[in-house]
C-alpha cells in the first residue's frame, strides 16, 4: 500500500459503526481528532512517550499517535468521549473527579483510559501495580499522588464489576 492512497476503514468508535476514507498515511491520532472530532483525544509528544492520545482498541491501552488508522479497520474503540453513560461519569472518572486526580486536564483522557484498561485487567492492584501501569502516561502537574490515588478509589468503587 502506498502511503498517499486512499483507504476505506470500517471501525466501530464508541459503540457506532463509521466507514470513512482517508489517506493511507493518517495516524490514529489524527483521524480521531480531525476526521471523527473526537478531540479529548489529545496530542502530546507523537512519539509514543507521553500517553496523552491513549484510547481502547478492543479493551486494550494503546498510544494512537504510534498507529496508522488503517490498523484499526474492523476493529473496536473506546476514546474518552465514550465513557460515560448519559451524565453519568464511568467510576474512573468519577473517582479522577472525587480525588483531585488532575490539574491542567491535558493528561486526564489518556491517564483515565490507561487505568481503566488496568482495573479491568487486574480489579484489585496495589499501589505499585498502579504507579507501574500509569508509568507510560506523563503529566506534568499533579506529582502522580493525587492519580495513583483516584485509580485506587476507582477499584474501591467498581468491586466485582470485572469479577
Ligand atoms: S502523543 Fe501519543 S504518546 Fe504522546
Ligand atoms: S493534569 Fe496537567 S498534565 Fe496531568
Amino acid at each position: 500500500m502506498m502511503l498517499n492512497e486512499r483507504v476505506t476503514i470500517e471501525v466501530t468508535i464508541n459503540g457506532t459503526e463509521y466507514e470513512d476514507t482517508i489517506p493511507a498515511r493518517t495516524l490514529l491520532s489524527e483521524y480521531l481528532r480531525e476526521h471523527r472530532y473526537l478531540t479529548g483525544t489529545h496530542r502530546g509528544c507523537e512519539t509514543a512517550k507521553c500517553g496523552a492520545c491513549t484510547v481502547l482498541l478492543d479493551g486494550d491501552a494503546v498510544k494512537s499517535c504510534n498507529m496508522l488508522a488503517v490498523q484499526i479497520d474492523g476493529r473496536e474503540l473506546t476514546t474518552i468521549e465514550g465513557l460515560a453513560d448519559g451524565d453519568d461519569l464511568h467510576p474512573v472518572q468519577q473517582s479522577f473527579w472525587d480525588e483531585h486526580g488532575m490539574q491542567c486536564g491535558y493528561c486526564t483522557p489518556g491517564m483515565v483510559l490507561s487505568s481503566v484498561a488496568l482495573l479491568e485487567e487486574n480489579p484489585d492492584p496495589t499501589v505499585n501495580e498502579v504507579r507501574e501501569h500509569i508509568a507510560g502516561n506523563i503529566c506534568r502537574c499533579t506529582g502522580y499522588a493525587k492519580i495513583v490515588e483516584s485509580v485506587m478509589d476507582a477499584a474501591d468503587s467498581m468491586e466485582g464489576q470485572y469479577e
